[in-house]
């Protein structure tokens, strides 16, 4: 971790729980960053979207962002069950998850598309987490950096700066698994990551989280690497205890 960028902790809580669980979430969180000697990093919570008004509300007036977990790359218009990125403005967000894996594997989102949805969330205000990552098998084959930075190339829109994106690393064999690639593995992805933005991107600047089995136990060798600057936590997060120790460890 490099204090120049400060980290950033998200809690991505994907499909889980209904809204009276996550005010309760919310309100624990908010409350910890209220009561001083909070760790030296942002909060960000991704509720599932019809709990985001409670969670807002939540952490109204504490140092807790909220953020979507997808949006549509439209404005508006005829897209029944979808979420325009400035109707999540609307609600209180200033973040957006875009391209996360599930997303890319359960609704065949390709990078087009995912650059359409970051460009979408830009036009509304929020930043975009823009999300890559390689699957087991193209590690296994040794194609994780030449896939990563496809992704990348594809994913990022135009006019995406340092202030309004930040790219999240989770290799797909790692969500959820309990696994994790090596220390050296994922700070060699992340300096891979970061000389591979485009030049609208002041790269010194840009935060990149890691994300995939995200625990307290290996928060802090992950965060301490000099290219990590923060963590994209999912099973975690849904555990305030937890998700808070992730936080302590960027001390
Ligand atoms: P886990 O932390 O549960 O592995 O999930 C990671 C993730 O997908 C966050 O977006």
């Amino acid at each position: 971790m490099d204090h120049a960028r400060r980290p950033l902790i998200a809690g991505n809580w994907k499909m889980n729980g209904l809204a009276a669980d996550a005010e309760a979430r919310g309100r624990d969180l908010a409350g910890r960053t209220r009561a001083g000697d909070a760790p030296p990093c942002d909060w960000l919570v991704c509720p599932p979207a019809t709990a985001i008004p409670v969670v807002v509300a939540a952490v109204a007036g504490a140092p807790v962002a909220v953020g979507g977990q997808d949006c549509h790359a439209a404005a508006s218009g005829a897209h029944t069950g979808d979420i325009a990125a400035r109707m999540l403005a609307d609600a209180g967000c200033g973040y957006v998850i875009v391209g996360h894996s599930e997303r890319r594997a359960d609704h065949g989102e390709d990078d087009a598309a995912i650059a359409a949805k970051a460009a979408a969330a830009h036009a509304a205000g929020l930043v975009a987490i823009v999300c890559v990552g390689e699957t087991e098998a193209e590690r296994d084959a040794g194609r994780a950096h030449a896939v990563v930075a496809r992704q990348i190339a594809g994913s990022i829109p135009a006019g995406a700066t340092a202030a309004n994106t930040v790219v999240a690393y989770e290799p797909v064999w790692a969500i959820g698994t309990g696994r994790t690639p090596t220390v050296d593995d994922v700070q060699a992805m992340h300096a891979h990551i970061r000389g591979c933005v485009p030049p609208s991107i002041d790269a010194a600047a840009l935060r990149i989280l890691y994300g995939g089995s995200v625990k307290p136990g290996n928060a802090a060798a992950l965060l301490r690497l000099p290219d990590v600057d923060g963590a994209l936590v999912g099973g975690a997060s849904l555990v305030v205890d937890d998700f808070w120790a992730i936080g302590e460890a960027t001390r």
